[in-house]
């Protein structure tokens, strides 16, 4: 006998071992997220996930699935702190959507927009972050960091490097590179690693390639984000 759990009044089943995010993604169900990935390890940082299970606020892409959780994924309040999140991360680094070379491909737009975010509600920090355009190839715009941890995970578990860390808390946290300089062209990063195109914002780019596709018709420009990601992830690990 299958073990279940029930989102949203739908019962899911789930096997040993998977997150609830994990078995929403099986079922379909697109739990908004930032910072997961089914092709890394969990890391339970930006808590867009957050979820009600049996009442208590759980981060869906860490919560092991358990028997019996009753989980409430969509609701008024979930909703309202999902948007406030989102809002927060606008105004903690700089995103300016329009002049971004990653507009219409950037999940964190793509939440925006999915979470109906109209305005940044909170006041901007208008933060003082540099750039890195130190490597030939590869671009870091420390100013639409979300600190979501992937290129970290990407470099570390994909690629078998040590590329990037993230260092320090609150207003100071900062992407560091590991390389004697601290700069980009000064590490062992490659164009084809992983860590080089993981990236759900505009944070880490490939230099030359930003306006290839028109904006219009980029991915975020065809399609909302739960559609997107559930034909990935269910593809990959449905
Ligand atoms: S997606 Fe779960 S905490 Fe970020």
């Amino acid at each position: 006998m299958h073990k279940t759990i029930t989102i949203d009044g739908q019962e899911v089943p789930f096997e040993a071992g998977q997150t609830i995010m994990d078995a929403a993604i099986s079922a379909d169900i697109y739990i908004p997220h930032l910072c997961h990935n089914p092709d890394y390890q969990p890391h339970g940082s930006c808590k867009l996930c957050t979820v009600k299970v049996n009442g208590r606020n759980c981060s869906a892409c860490t919560f092991p699935a358990m028997e019996g959780q009753d989980i409430q994924n969509h609701s008024a309040d979930l909703e309202q702190d999902r948007l406030r999140i989102t809002q927060m991360l606008f105004v903690e680094g700089n995103h300016f959507c329009p002049s971004c070379e990653k507009t219409g491909n950037c999940q964190l737009q793509a939440v925006a927009y999915y979470l109906k975010m109209h305005d940044n509600h909170f006041p901007h920090f208008f933060a003082n972050r540099e750039m890195d355009a130190s490597h030939p190839e590869i671009l870091i715009d420390h100013n639409r960091c979300i600190f979501c941890n992937l290129c970290v995970r990407a470099s570390q578990e994909k690629d078998n490097k040590n590329v990037f860390a993230i260092s320090g808390r609150g207003i100071n946290k900062r992407l560091i590179i590991n390389s004697k300089s601290g700069q980009l062209k000064d590490s062992d990063i490659d164009i084809n690693d992983c860590a080089a195109h993981i990236c759900p914002t505009g944070a880490i780019l490939i230099k030359g390639t930003g306006y290839q596709v028109p904006i219009g018709q980029r991915i975020y420009d065809q399609q909302k984000i739960d559609e997107v990601s559930l034909a990935e992830e269910s593809k990959d690990h449905g």
